[in-house]
């Protein structure tokens, strides 16, 4: 049975981020009818920060010649530590279980909000392979980041998480999907740019329902 992991992280309930990564979900839910569907609000129920305890965890994951995602269970040795390990048992498991890993978010300041981070560090350990799982990521930005754009080199949200699958759970299939100029819908001043905000938007829309046949 092919599963697919929903995450959201904006803090916004009628955000675009939101939008997007629901219409995707909605195309894959019709298209694979006895696929499993698991979803996950990181705003509304955000996870918590890592603590020591997590570290120590991490830290005997270390000194293991190699990670068994399977056995992390066995190396608790302090209350501490399984209170730790009781926060990330269900989200890597939910990760694990995972095909398809869908991520609607926002850009916050040129990159991720920190309830999205909060749930990366608790999935993600040393030496860790997510390798057959497909990422797509929806993101709404205020501005442009595209290719050419002059902010361009400002994109630290898709250049972070990209790179941020490939190297640490060697995942290269991560597609991107991104509505940009959303500011344009609030700011006068960025009124100019509303046109090629909707397009933007409106492309990124029917980028997600294609893209969810095919997964
Ligand atoms: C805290 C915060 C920080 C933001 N930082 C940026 C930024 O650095 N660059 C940008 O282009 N837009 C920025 N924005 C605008 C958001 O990216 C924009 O509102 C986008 O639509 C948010 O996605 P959402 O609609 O999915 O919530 C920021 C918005 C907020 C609330």
């Amino acid at each position: 049975m092919t599963t697919l992991l929903h995450l959201d992280a904006s803090a916004r309930r009628a955000a675009i981020s939101r939008e997007l990564s629901a219409a995707f979900a909605d195309v894959w839910r019709a298209e694979n009818p006895d696929g499993a569907y698991l979803y996950r609000d990181l705003a509304a129920e955000p996870v918590p920060f890592i603590d020591e305890a997590w570290t120590e965890l991490c830290d005997a994951v270390l000194a293991l010649p190699a990670t068994d995602l399977d056995r992390l269970a066995e190396l608790v040795r302090t209350p501490a530590q399984a209170a730790a390990w009781a926060i990330v048992e269900p989200l890597l498991g939910e990760v694990l279980a995972a095909d398809v890993i869908l991520i609607g978010t926002p850009m916050y300041n040129y990159s991720i909000p920190a309830v999205l981070k909060a749930w990366l560090d608790q999935v993600t350990f040393p030496r860790m392979s997510l390798g057959h799982r497909r990422f797509v990521v929806t993101t709404a930005r205020g501005g442009a980041y595209s290719p050419g754009a002059p902010k361009a080199a400002y994109d630290y949200q898709e250049r972070y998480l990209r790179d941020f699958f490939a190297g640490h759970f060697a995942v290269q299939d991560s597609v991107f999907v991104n509505a940009e100029l959303a500011n344009s819908r609030m700011d006068p001043n960025l009124a100019h740019l509303r046109t090629a905000h909707d397009e933007s938007y409106a492309a990124a829309l029917q980028a997600v329902r294609d893209l969810a046949k095919e997964y």
